[in-house]
């Protein structure tokens, strides 16, 4: 079967991200994603995760202290800032980010991820990333603000240099209501 968004944002991050390496859930939210990541990485490597609410950061301490992880750090603070987070001996182990857009589900829907905090996050971890590590961005848009943000970050991406970065776009074009797609940005060797 063809995966859904979820389960191919995975795929991608499993595909580049090994053991021990350093990766960063973008925006926490309920956790599933830091969760997901801490496996991944197993205990020789470590998830910074950020999100500047409150209750997305109880919600995914809970989460990952359900698993019995403790490979994580999590932030209260905007992804654009992970670089006064993360010390640097972590950085140059840095394999893979997701940031999964829009609002955290079943809270404020006006707290949304925003296009300029957004690319420049995205910027810096890219000039951090490892050769053939990963972002993968979850695009949700059918919110107020959201087309906005998806715009940018389409224009954002398809500007990247191809010797530098593979870019690729996935969706499900027959589907209603301004379903989720995926921009996974990959460094190339
Ligand atoms: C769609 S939710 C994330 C869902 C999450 N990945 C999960 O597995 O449950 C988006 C989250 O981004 C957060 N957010 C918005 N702007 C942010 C920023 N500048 N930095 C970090 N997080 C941000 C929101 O508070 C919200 O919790």
């Amino acid at each position: 079967m063809i995966k859904g968004i979820i389960n191919y944002s995975h795929y991608l991050l499993e595909t580049a991200v090994t053991a021990g390496d350093t990766v960063i859930d973008a925006t926490c939210g309920n956790g599933h994603d830091t969760t997901f990541l801490a496996k991944l990485v197993g205990e020789t490597g470590h998830v910074y995760g950020f999100d500047i609410q409150d209750q997305a950061i109880e919600n995914t301490k809970i989460r990952l202290a359900q698993s019995s992880l403790t490979n994580a750090s999590i932030i209260k603070d905007s992804h654009s800032n992970f670089i006064h987070h993360i010390p640097v001996d972590q950085l140059t182990k840095l394999g893979g980010a997701i940031f999964n857009l829009g609002y955290l589900p079943g809270s404020d829907k006006s707290i949304i991820t925003r296009s300029e905090s957004t690319i420049l996050a995205i910027e810096g971890i890219l000039s951090h990333l490892k050769r053939n590590g990963i972002v993968v961005l979850v695009v949700y848009y059918g919110h107020e603000g959201g087309t906005q943000e998806k715009e940018q970050l389409m224009r954002y991406t398809r500007q990247l240099d191809q010797k530098l970065f593979s870019v690729l776009y996935y969706g499900f074009i027959n589907q209603k209501n301004n379903p989720p797609f995926i921009l996974a940005i990959q460094k190339r060797n």
